[in-house]
């Protein structure tokens, strides 16, 4: 099938690279040139285990290309994937400039019948408002061609999100068009090889499971966290409880892991983005609204256990932490929301002074705290040890899981761990001489 993506941000990247993978002719578009000389020269401007592997194979067999032109990426596809950006606004509801102006070139440029395709996570009603932009440009060209506009919301985590998009959980259409239903089935029938995966419903539905997935997993998070807290209060284990609600089936074992709280580009956007909806409509989400606010509290709960510790020996003023792990999660080079910058923007704000270290996400690290004179990022996971006073361990990379104890201890001026992610057993920590302090857990 031929199909174009429109903006080569993390959805359309992947998604442009799994169809091409599948057979399917691809034309990627972005307005930036820079990018798409690079993409392709072959070069992904991305992070993501495994993507760009699957781009140079798949353009260099000619199924993937790259071109700034709208016009010539929409010429031959049937489906047309919507990917662009959609940047909150300052009031947290969505901005969506990026997908009207796209809406508005396709209707400039179709000359046949196209499926235009949501994938980008949108507000519900986007997908009518798409609609209505394509029409008004057919008819300003005094054109009357067919066209279906179909909510296809993305499910991948960064990361993980090659995998994701190839063996995803579902696939969701939204469509009232038996035409476009019958193409999308045929464009998934490889990825959802089961025919449960493909769920088929209407459009706004399928715009509303996008953010009703996001908030179910962020409230999933923040009830974790709150827990964490709780268990710390009364000296229960979060670990054990962790164990003991997972063995209801109805609750499970995954993706309930209290940490610093979470982040990146879409659980802080999409849980505000439904609020914001929610309010629109005369609502008021009050579980939603907690579950962003108790998270804006456990992405502090590090640095105040780092303050606390030092509040009777003077204050964190003058003393220096070192750092392991910036990016939100791991496996990502993606520094948006992450926890690491209001724990380094509340403690630099009391004079303290960071020593960091990312595998990855260095470079944008530096560039996310260059007017921050109090932090210093570097390259190596031990020398960014050296003289600190205790160490902050804020994203899980699997290289901090089991590190060299005693290089560490060589290094940091005294043996403190704060653990904003449970990376480590508190008996161990304890028997190896640390003072350590986790979520949730006893010391
Ligand atoms: C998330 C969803 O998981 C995807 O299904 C969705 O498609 C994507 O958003 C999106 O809307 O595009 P992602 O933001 O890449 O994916 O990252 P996750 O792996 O979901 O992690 C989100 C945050 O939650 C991270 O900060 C992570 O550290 C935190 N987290 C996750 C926890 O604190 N505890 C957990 O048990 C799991």
């Amino acid at each position: 099938m031929n199909v174009c993506i429109v903006g080569t941000g993390y959805v359309g990247l992947v998604s442009a690279a799994c169809f091409a993978e599948m057979g399917n002719d691809v034309v990627c578009v972005d307005v930036n040139p820079h990018i798409v000389e690079m993409l392709n020269k072959g070069y992904v401007h991305i992070f993501e285990p495994g993507l760009e592997e699957l781009v140079a194979r798949n353009a260099r067999d000619g199924r993937l290309r790259f071109t700034t032109d709208l016009a010539e990426g929409l010429a031959d596809a049937l489906c047309v994937f919507v990917t662009v950006g959609t940047p909150s606004k300052p009031d947290g509801s969505c901005d969506l400039i990026y997908v009207h102006q796209v809406a508005a070139q396709i209707g400039q440029a179709m000359t046949s019948y196209k499926i235009v395709i949501d994938k980008s996570t949108v507000p519900v009603g986007t997908a009518d408002q798409v609609r209505e932009i394509i029409a008004q440009e057919l008819r300003k060209r005094g054109l009357d061609l067919p066209f279906d506009v179909v909510s296809n919301p993305e499910f991948l985590k960064e990361g993980d999100a090659v995998n994701d998009f190839m063996k995803p959980d579902r696939v969701i259409v939204g469509t009232d068009s038996e035409r476009a239903a019958k193409h999308l089935e045929a464009l998934y029938a490889p990825y959802a090889r089961s025919r449960e995966k493909l769920i088929m419903m209407g459009v706004k539905s399928a715009e509303m499971t996008k953010y009703a997935a996001n908030c179910m997993l962020a409230t999933k998070i923040s009830f974790i966290n709150e827990i964490a807290n709780i268990c710390e209060m009364v000296g229960a284990d979060v670990r054990e409880v962790r164990m003991g609600i997972g063995s209801d089936h109805r609750i499970g074992y995954h993706f309930i892991y209290p940490g610093v709280g979470y982040g990146g580009s879409c659980f802080p956007k999409d849980v505000k983005a439904l609020i914001n909806t929610a309010k629109e409509y005369g609502y008021k989400p009050r579980l939603i609204e907690s579950v962003d606010l108790v998270n804006s509290r456990q992405k502090l709960m590090l640095s105040n256990k780092i303050k606390n510790y030092f509040a009777d020996q003077g204050g964190v003023k003058g003393r220096t932490l070192a750092m392991w792990g910036l990016a939100f999660k791991a496996n990502t080079d993606d520094m948006r929301e992450a926890p690491s910058i209001d724990i380094i923007r509340d403690l630099t704000a009391e004079g303290m002074r960071i020593r960091a270290f990312d595998p990855v996400a260095g470079d944008k690290a530096r560039e996310t705290f260059k007017d921050n004179p109090l932090v210093e990022i570097f390259d190596e996971q031990y020398g960014a040890l050296e003289n600190a006073d205790a160490l902050a361990v804020v994203t899980e990379w699997n290289q901090f899981r089991n590190p060299n104890f005693t290089r560490m201890k060589r290094f940091l001026r005294a043996p403190i761990v704060f653990d904003g992610r449970n990376l480590y057993s508190p008996s161990f920590m304890s028997s190896e001489g640390f003072a350590y302090f986790s979520i949730g857990r006893r010391p």
